[in-house]
């Protein structure tokens, strides 16, 4: 497969870049030709920021699994479309092509059909890194069902809030999921999110582990069996279903400065285009390619440039389902020497999470098929960056470093693979059909190189954030009404003295743990949640590893004789309410917080002693209670 919009040099990046800022419509509307529509559009955009109302190729008829899947099987029928290596390198790797994931995604298309889901039903999706997963959700699509996926870490309470929001009848999950050592049990999950959910009609449960399960008699159905039923048939066709352009694709949460994630909600035209466009440009990918893309499926970088992006592109997609130090910190050389990985795509917390088993898990790796490297979901420090460039890229791969966000579906900012410059700790560039600008605190935009400021975006681009689900006015709040007329990113930014861009982090108080997003006031509902708490504030501190770390202040009704045992309680209960990854790493007890005289915590100061920054604090005097902060300083963990 050929990609006519490819760019080969950098002149072609200026020219793309300079076209789809005077004439969007044409560059967008001439890329979409390469794609397959059941009808065109009648036209290419309506967009209306100060409603938060964007459409794309407005009226035309696709479906995206046509694009994913059937347009491929003439050439490209026996190509790998999934590799996939399990958790345990004992456990053979699964070879899924073109024709098979066809055959696989009508098969299941078909189960869902038979369980009554429609065009439009919502379908929830919790499962781990196995080759069902895409299948489920390129299952939904094939007949217009609107998927949201739930990354396997969050707990029970989270699914429940999730379903609710959706209104999913059907969940499509697996008895279990192996990671590292460990095995996880996603149906006992399910099941407890359930009690809450009445409206859950069928669940689907896919056998991974052999881990026991309960199975409910008229609600629960075995994987296996459904797809037994349907296979009585011989060759199971399922037409894809029409839909419009800005039918929503998927729904997909995220976490934002409120308590409440956010389903963020994709349009299938616009999402599909921008995921091809970006993956074959920023990876340069090449048929042939083996592209490994560490996220999990659970995050937008897994529908991206596991799922969506690639199979568009005819690619082949590495899924891998463990976590890098299982069996041990060689995993992910062993798995590129094994199926000669040519494109590697991580986040820097992974990256420095090995950088800390020094060279000795390297030995003896080749890491010859490697092409290019990427990073995503955090800013990359520089030893990071040369440690992935020299030791995995032997200097040869290029790094793109790729900024972007679930609300803008594929990447903005970031160079291409040996087309454009890179720059450590630099996302650099932003993607042709992304116009950025960098603001003050009242929206007047920062002009010039070598300047910093809020990050905004003035432009549609096919794949922007549709709605926030059930809640438009949400959408509208969070991400078009801070600034007048623009998408506000709640990142910080500079840009350098060479127009590059690098993110200096959120200015918001949304944290990012190990590539994750996670609300500090979601975390504070959580510990709030415990009994005893009076009140706690979240903030963000450097981490090593993480990038990020969760630093809680916490006031109690009395504090307990094992500070030690009360603060595990508390880690349970966040366990409990959200999921292992929003576990704050330090519990500060206190007796109070800082407050202005109308009753807001300063978080200013509170992040200032988070990082150590004692001396520093600014202004405490319009404190309510100054005292405090001596406290809390003389206390800090
Ligand atoms: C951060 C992940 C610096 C940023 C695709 C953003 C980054 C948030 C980068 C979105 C990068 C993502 N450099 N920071 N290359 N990529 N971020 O929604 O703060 O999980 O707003 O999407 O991650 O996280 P999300």
């Amino acid at each position: 497969m050929s990609y006519p919009y490819q760019i080969k040099t950098y002149e072609e990046y200026k020219d793309a870049y300079r076209k789809s800022v005077d004439q969007p419509e044409e560059f967008w509307a001439e890329i979409a030709e390469s794609f397959q529509w059941k009808e065109k559009w009648n036209k290419v955009l309506e967009s209306d920021f100060r409603t938060a109302n964007t459409k794309w190729f407005l009226n035309a008829k696709l479906n995206i699994t046509e694009n994913c899947i059937d347009r491929h099987l003439y050439n490209l029928g026996d190509q790998p479309a999934i590799i996939w290596e399990p958790n345990n390198p004992k456990e053979k790797s699964r070879t899924i092509t073109y024709n098979d994931l066809y055959v696989k995604v009508n098969e299941f298309a078909q189960v869902l059909i038979n369980n009554g889901v429609k065009k439009g039903d919502r379908v929830c999706i919790y499962m781990g890194m196995v080759p069902e997963l895409p299948v489920a959700m390129l299952a939904c699509a094939r007949i217009g069902a609107i998927h949201s996926v739930i990354f396997g870490g969050f707990s029970a309470q989270s699914i429940a809030d999730r379903l609710q929001d959706t209104q999913a009848e059907l969940i499509v999950t697996c008895d279990g999921a192996f990671r590292g050592n460990k095995e996880i049990g996603l149906k006992t999950l399910i099941d407890n999110a359930l009690v809450a959910c009445k409206f859950v009609k069928t669940v689907i449960v896919l056998t991974r582990t052999h881990i026991p399960v309960s199975m409910i008699k008229g609600r629960d159905l075995w994987w296996e069996d459904e797809i037994a039923k349907v296979q009585e048939n011989e060759h199971t066709f399922v037409a894809p279903v029409a839909v419009d352009a800005e039918d929503p694709l998927f729904i997909l949460y995220t976490s934002g400065s409120t308590g409440k994630p956010k389903g963020v909600v994709h349009a299938t035209a616009g999402y599909m285009i921008f995921a091809a466009y970006t993956f074959v440009n920023i990876f340069q990918y090449k048929q042939g390619d083996v592209h490994f893309c560490t996220a999990d499926i659970g995050w937008i970088t897994g529908h991206t440039y596991i799922v969506y992006g690639v199979l568009c592109a005819g690619g082949t997609s590495l899924l891998y389902e463990g976590i890098p130090n299982f069996p041990d910190a060689s995993r992910l050389w062993d798995i590129i020497d094994k199926h000669n990985v040519t494109i590697l795509y991580t986040a820097p917390t992974t990256i420095r999470s090995l950088m800390a088993f020094g060279l000795e898990p390297l030995k003896g790796k080749k890491l010859n098929s490697l092409k290019v490297l990427g990073t995503v979901g955090e800013p990359i420090n520089e030893e990071a960056w040369h440690w992935y460039n020299e030791n995995i890229g032997k200097g040869k791969c290029p790094i793109v470093d790729t900024w972007w966000q679930t609300e803008t579906g594929g990447a903005m900012i970031t160079n291409l693979a040996g087309i454009t410059s890179s720059k450590p700790g630099y996302a650099t560039l932003p993607m042709p059909g992304v116009q950025l600008v960098l603001v003050d605190e009242q929206g007047k935009e920062i002009e010039g190189n070598d300047v910093s400021g809020n990050l905004c975006i003035t432009q549609p681009w096919p794949s922007i954030i549709r709605t926030t689900y059930n809640d438009h006015e949400r959408c509208r709040t969070n991400y078009f009404a801070i600034y007048d007329n623009m998408y506000f990113t709640g990142d910080g930014c500079y840009r350098d003295e060479n127009g590059f861009y690098r993110i200096t982090g959120r200015v918001d108080d949304v944290l990012n743990v190990s590539g994750h997003r996670i609300g500090t006031a979601e975390v504070e509902n959580a510990i709030n949640m415990h009994s005893g708490v009076i009140e706690s504030a979240v903030v963000g501190y450097p981490h090593e590893l993480k990038g990020q770390g969760i630093y809680a202040y916490v006031i109690m009704e009395h504090i307990h004789d094992n500070k030690h045992e009360t603060k595990l309680d508390i880690l349970q209960t966040v366990t409990r309410i959200i999921g292992p990854i929003a576990k704050p790493d330090k519990v500060q007890f206190v007796t109070g917080l800082p407050k202005t005289r109308s009753g807001k915590i300063m978080r200013r100061i509170l992040r200032k002693i988070a990082e150590g920054e004692l001396n520093s604090l600014g202004d405490t005097s319009t404190l309510l209670d100054p005292a405090i902060v001596e406290e809390i300083k003389n206390g800090r963990l």
